[in-house]
């Protein structure tokens, strides 16, 4: 292998950058050249296809800063169409004129779905990425228990249901692909952000309700629990609104003031999300969940009614006492902590060797037991798929979380603990003392890292017709 294409897909993470540096000092050490495809999938749809060289002469740009958030190759939802054969002969090709003879993609669950045409062209292995957390298996055998379900209301006619009969003993040693990069920096910024909200709560007797990111899975809002929310919601328990209302109002008696975290994939008892409720969707088809917080927030004023709060002299109203926030983008950007910096950097080096070692389709995960603590493996695509060859995203297993009491389960407490115990380096908290109030800050604008990268693209001479 002499030269690796390497692209980030998907949403952004704060640990994309860390897991490129991982994959370039390891292509360094085994000689190999590392090109950046620029924006994602969407560079191969280019006919110049716009690249950056990671490593001339191998050493890594400066540019390349892996306690930087975002990516400096850019990302976009753009996928490979598997049925399109014509455009991946075209990719194919543009790949093989770049001399490229290995594909990193860094990505999600979407992304690995995204890459299968291609593995039948050229080597191609996923990193992982996604601060949902949710690509990996809660054990080994779970993708058999997807099955297809006819619904008329789709084009397909059909629609994929994981039947809940699972025959597996959940045992979290299990876990293919324990947690991914980018989690533990979301759930750090959506703790943080429960945490700050308590105090205002508390000082004006409110009800906060706060929404954090993760589509249909739970890691998020479970992982709140460090930001000690009064109660956490998570789209795998459908939405019990009686009890929610019976636990809001005790709390309330008690210390006048709620604090509510819930994931924005949050279900009613029918299974409707209730961010969903005016759908759209975005350029990779998922559906946009854009408001979660403020549907629960209209029930519960709707439940517990202003009277309550008038009997409490707590202002006039419940729309007044009950207000929501999203954490919003701000989970997703800025600087990775050290849990993520560092496996990041594990899992882009892993990466090159998955590629180095003659694999393709393979993944590479990070796992964790109590013997070994976390360690990266290569683990076959193949066993993602379900049997019509469908990758799913995971979901959070409904027993790391008790539904009673409406907090991590003592299984779910367990699965954080390692994730978590040492996740904030003392460089972390250093860097906030120094950079964040900077004197430079003030009068110096912002010197974007596209500015920079912008200079090193290169492009592919234009194919002849
Ligand atoms: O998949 C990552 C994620 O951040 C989800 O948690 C969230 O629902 C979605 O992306 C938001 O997407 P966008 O950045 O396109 O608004």
């Amino acid at each position: 292998m002499k030269r690796i294409g390497i692209l980030t897909a998907g949403g952004d993470t704060p640990a994309l950058n860390a897991t490129i540096h991982g994959a370039v000092v390891r292509a360094n050490q085994l000689r190999i050249e590392i090109f950046g495809l620029m924006k994602g999938f969407n560079s191969l749809f280019n006919p110049v296809v716009p690249h950056v060289h990671l490593n001339p002469l191998y050493q890594e740009i400066p540019e390349l800063d892996p306690t930087k958030g975002g990516t400096l190759i850019g990302s976009s939802r753009d996928y490979v169409d598997p049925d399109k054969k014509d455009e991946i002969d075209l990719i194919a090709s543009r790949l093989a004129r770049l001399g490229i003879d290995g594909l990193i993609c860094i990505g999600g669950d979407g992304t690995l779905n995204g890459l299968q045409p291609l593995t039948e062209r050229l080597p191609v292995v996923l990193a992982p990425k996604t601060i949902d957390n949710d690509l990996g298996l809660n054990y080994p055998s779970e993708p058999d228990e997807w099955v297809r379900v006819n619904d008329s209301t789709i084009r397909a006619g059909y629609r994929y249901k994981q039947t809940e009969s699972s025959h597996a003993v959940f045992d979290l040693s299990q876990i293919v692909n324990y947690v991914t990069p980018g989690y533990a920096t979301a759930v750090y910024v959506s703790a943080t952000g429960v945490d700050r909200i308590r105090t205002t709560a508390e000082s004006h007797r409110r009800i906060a309700i706060i929404e954090v990111m993760g589509r249909h899975s739970g890691y998020i809002a479970l992982g709140t629990a460090y930001g000690q929310p009064d109660i956490i919601l998570v789209p795998e328990h459908p939405l019990d609104l009686e009890h929610l209302v019976e636990r809001v109002k005790y709390l309330y008696d008690l210390q006048k003031n709620v604090v509510i975290a819930c994931g924005e994939g949050i279900v009613d008892d029918q299974g409707r999300e209730l961010g969903a409720e005016t759908k759209s969707t975005d350029p990779a088809g998922n559906i946009i969940l854009s408001g979660a917080a403020e549907s629960l927030r209209l029930k519960l004023i709707q439940a517990i009614g202003d009277r309550y709060f008038q009997l409490y002299r707590r202002g006039e109203t419940a729309r007044e006492a009950i207000f929501t926030r999203k954490v919003g983008h701000t989970q997703r950007g800025g600087r990775p902590i050290l849990f993520d910096r560092f496996y990041a950097a594990q899992l882009g080096a892993q990466a090159v060797n998955l590629l180095a070692d003659g694999r393709n389709n393979s993944v590479s995960i990070l796992q964790y037991n109590a013997e070994k603590g976390f360690h990266v493996q290569g683990y076959d695509a193949n066993r993602f798929r379900d049997r019509w060859g469908l990758i799913h995203a995971r979901r959070m297993h409904p027993g790391l979380y008790d539904p009673e009491l409406m907090r991590p389960s003592r299984t779910g407490i367990e699965y954080l603990l390692p994730i978590f115990t040492d996740a904030i380096g003392d460089d972390d908290a250093e860097h906030m003392r120094r950079t964040l109030f900077a004197a430079g800050n003030l009068g110096h604008p912002y010197h974007s890292i596209n500015t920079d990268v912008n200079k090193r693209i290169k492009y592919l001479a234009a194919e002849t017709t």
